[in-house]
């Protein structure tokens, strides 16, 4: 099938090029014309393992491809995908602007029966909009308008395109399902669930799916905090709770917050629906409110840890990112904790396995290092913010040769009693 990706994002170019490997022809369009060039050879503007390779090999057997024109590649496809950016406006709604420019543009360009595919994340009703937007330019109806949401976690984005747990059509229509049907037959034979629905339905899946998400590591978090004073070993009760097969396993890992560039937007834009339609969403309202206050009551354990004598310690963050296996700092807790300790007159270095950070470029007293050797001399709190592999098995002796640290692990990336064996004051998430 000829599928052209408009948008290449996270969502466009991962899915694009994991659908060229299943042997369909893509184009990827962008309006940044410097950001298609780079990818005609190959370069790839964001971090995702494994992308790079698959990339690159379609494009040598001439599945994938990149271009800026918009017209050109609208035409020649049978299957569009609308992946632009939706992100997060200032009263917590989703920014449709783009989304609405590329189906204006659309509206002129159908040549013969297409289907539409929102793969952005858009609140309920937008393909309903859509619709209206090209059926102003198109009363024969030639084409469909589906709505396929993007289950994709960063840094395993490869793997969850290609076992995803479920796939999730919204359409209102028997032939847009057979044709998408089809085209995700390769991974419906190795096992994902195909659901089929209405449009409006499959765009409440997403933000039901993610607020759900984000709720479960809320609560976790929440036990964390009462685990820690009881004395209670959270891991104990996350494995506890997930062998039930209602709760399962899965996102009861406490820490410092869900961060990046999904839970902590989508969450404000279904209770932003929500109130547009007059119906409260309390517990995600909650759970949002619980999730700002996660890094601050995280600091004021640091606070606790350091005597309240913060001015001019020196404190170590190992990652910075929200989360391991990805380059990305939007929404990571890091941001709001590491300019309140510089503010607080503490003297910071990080190491983050992505490197450099602008983030913090203008923050006073705060270094990059580019290794953990360098980022953990002279420290007093060594911080483990995020649960890297390089992190997993550092032996802390051979760089506190003078003196010993203090560690926070607010992954729970080790355990208690055998880094306090080693000599080190242990301190880590509810446990
Ligand atoms: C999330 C969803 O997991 C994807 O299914 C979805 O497609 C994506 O948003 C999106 O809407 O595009 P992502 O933001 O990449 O994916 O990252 P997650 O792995 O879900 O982690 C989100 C945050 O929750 C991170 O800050 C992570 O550290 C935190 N987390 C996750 C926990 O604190 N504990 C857990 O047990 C799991």
């Amino acid at each position: 099938m000829k599928l052209c990706m408009i948008g290449t994002g996270y969502v466009g170019l991962v899915s694009g090029a994991c659908f060229s490997d299943l042997g369909n022809s893509v184009v990827c369009v962008d309006i940044d014309k410097n950001k298609i060039n780079q990818l005609k050879q190959g370069i790839i503007p964001i971090y995702e393992p494994g992308l790079e390779e698959i990339v690159k090999k379609n494009i040598k057997n001439k599945r994938l491809s990149f271009s800026f024109d918009f017209d050109k590649s609208i035409k020649d496809s049978d299957i569009i995908f609308i992946c632009v950016g939706t992100p997060k406006k200032n009263n917590g709604n989703a920014d449709l602007t783009q989304v609405y420019h590329v189906a204006k543009k659309l509206s002129k360009l159908i040549n013969k029966y297409k289907i539409i595919v929102t793969k952005s994340t858009v609140p309920v009703t937008t393909g309903d909009k859509i619709q209206t937007i090209l059926s102003k330019k198109n009363k024969d109806n030639k084409y469909s308008i589906v709505s396929n949401p993007e289950f994709l976690r960063e840094g395993e984005a490869i793997r969850d395109f290609i076992y995803p747990d479920r796939i999730v059509i919204g359409s209102n229509d028997v032939k847009a399902n057979r044709i998408m049907n089809n085209l995700y037959a390769p991974l419906i034979s190795k096992g994902a669930q195909y659901f089929h629905t209405s449009r409006r339905a499959a765009e409440l899946i997403k933000y039901s799916s993610n607020a759900f998400l984000a709720t479960k590591i809320t609560f976790i978090n929440e036990i964390a905090n009462l685990c820690e004073k009881i004395g209670i070993n959270i891991e104990d009760i996350s494995i506890g709770m997930g062998l039930d097969k209602r709760i399962g396993g899965r996102f009861l890992r406490a820490g410092p917050g869900y961060g990046g560039s999904c839970f902590p937007k989508d969450t404000k834009a279904i209770i932003s629906t929500a109130n547009f339609f007059k119906t409260n969403l309390s517990l995600v309202k909650s759970v949002v409110k619980s999730n700002d206050n996660r890094s601050k009551l995280l600091l004021l354990r640091v606070y606790k840890i350091l005597n309240n004598r913060i001015k001019n310690k020196n404190i170590t963050f190992l990652g910075v990112t929200f989360k391991a296996n990805t380059d990305d700092m939007r929404d990571s807790s890091s941001i709001k904790m590491i300019p309140a300790l510089s503010k607080k007159g503490a003297k910071i270095k990080y190491f983050d396995p992505t490197g450099f950070k602008n983030e913090f470029s203008k923050i006073k007293n705060v270094k990059y290092c580019n290794s953990i050797k360098n980022s953990l001399d002279k420290a007093d709190l060594v911080i483990i913010h995020t649960e890297w592999n390089d992190f997993k098995s550092i032996n802390f002796k051979n760089f506190a040769k003078n003196k010993k640290f203090i560690i926070y692990d607010m992954r729970n990336i080790y355990s208690p009693s055998k880094i306090k064996k080693q000599g080190f004051k242990y301190f880590s998430v509810g446990r």
